[in-house]
């Protein structure tokens, strides 16, 4: 059988999730430590979706389903073509919806699989205006970050609106990310903090917005001038914002103590939160390396080291 494939990884953001839906700066970084593929193959008869990705969470989120059907036929429709005889599958490793950008990694597969299939070049413009659409249906108002680090190599400093800026990571530094096992809840969240907004009393939560906005850009100055502690104490500072803003959790406020307890730098929730994933960063690997375990004994079920950039320490 004919077959083709498109790929694409996680992301972490480094700074300025939730900020960057109402315009503040943001940093993400490519996580190919994760990653996904999709499969599209010729097949005989109605088009077929494997959705096995989603075992275990798609009851509670039919949006997530609903925006794989959706990037599947955005691209469909840009292509000119219709989805009889064609069979779908994903695999990955990116846990799903634990903020590392797996719906805008799976619409982003998706688009460069039914491209190639269909022999039809795919540009970068193209395939984030797709995703885009996918990301509306899963998360109801994107940044369009995700798709953007889910789909590209260098790290990024994004203000939505404006061209991504991928610059260099040139931070002697380590990342230890978390995964505390609990599915987040993006879109809730991002439209909890919309509420706040545009509710009773919006000027408390304007200025945390705008403050993590702040700890976005002196973090980008922070890594160019390869300055870990800055770093480390911003990403304390932005966690304690974004739990002023009711993104936090009981699950991730226990890693992050433990990462502190630990010997981290600084550590935070990443991505939309309410679950999902933490980070904490390290001078070197050793340091991680610890950080890492006491996350694990505060019950992260899974971990990773991120080095940053730098020379590798030994
Ligand atoms: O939870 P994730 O991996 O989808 O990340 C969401 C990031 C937000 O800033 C909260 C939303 C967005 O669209 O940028």
């Amino acid at each position: 059988t004919r077959c083709s494939t498109g790929t694409s990884h996680g992301k972490i953001i480094l700074m300025g999730e939730h900020a960057v839906v109402h315009g503040e700066p943001s940093i993400a970084l490519p996580f190919p430590a994760v990653e996904m593929t999709a499969t599209v193959c010729e097949a005989k008869g109605p088009l077929t979706i494997d959705c096995s990705y989603y075992n275990g969470i798609a009851a509670e989120m039919p949006e997530i389903l609903e925006s794989m059907r959706t990037a599947i036929h955005s691209a469909m429709a840009e292509l000119q073509v219709s989805d009889e005889n064609l069979a779908i599958s994903l695999a990955s490793t990116i846990p799903a919806e634990r903020g590392m950008g797996s719906s805008a990694a799976v619409s982003v597969a998706l688009t460069r699989a039914l491209f190639a299939y269909f022999d039809k070049p795919l540009n970068e413009a193209t395939l984030l205006r797709l995703v885009n659409i996918s990301e509306k249906v899963a998360h109801g108002n994107p940044s369009g970050l995700d798709a953007a680090t889910a789909s590209g190599d260098a790290p990024l400093f994004y203000i939505k609106g404006q061209p991504f800026e991928a610059f260099p990571l040139n931070l002697k530094a380590y990342l230890i990310v978390g995964d505390t096992g609990v599915t987040g809840q993006t879109k809730e969240a991002v439209s909890s903090i919309a509420a706040k907004l545009n509710g009773k009393n919006p000027q408390p939560y304007r200025d945390a917005i705008s403050r993590l906005g702040t700890f976005a850009l002196t973090a980008k100055s922070a890594i160019e001038a390869n300055d870990p502690s800055q770093l480390g104490e911003l990403m304390n500072q932005a966690h304690a914002v974004l739990s002023f803003l009711d993104v936090s959790s009981p699950d991730l406020d226990r890693l992050v103590s433990a990462a502190r307890f630990g010997g981290a730098l600084g550590a935070k929730l990443t991505g939309g939160g309410r679950g999902g994933c933490m980070i904490a960063l390290a001078r070197n690997r050793s340091e991680a390396e610890k950080i890492e375990e006491a996350i694990r004994q505060a019950g992260a079920i899974r971990t990773w080291i991120y080095q940053m950039g730098g020379t590798e320490d030994v």
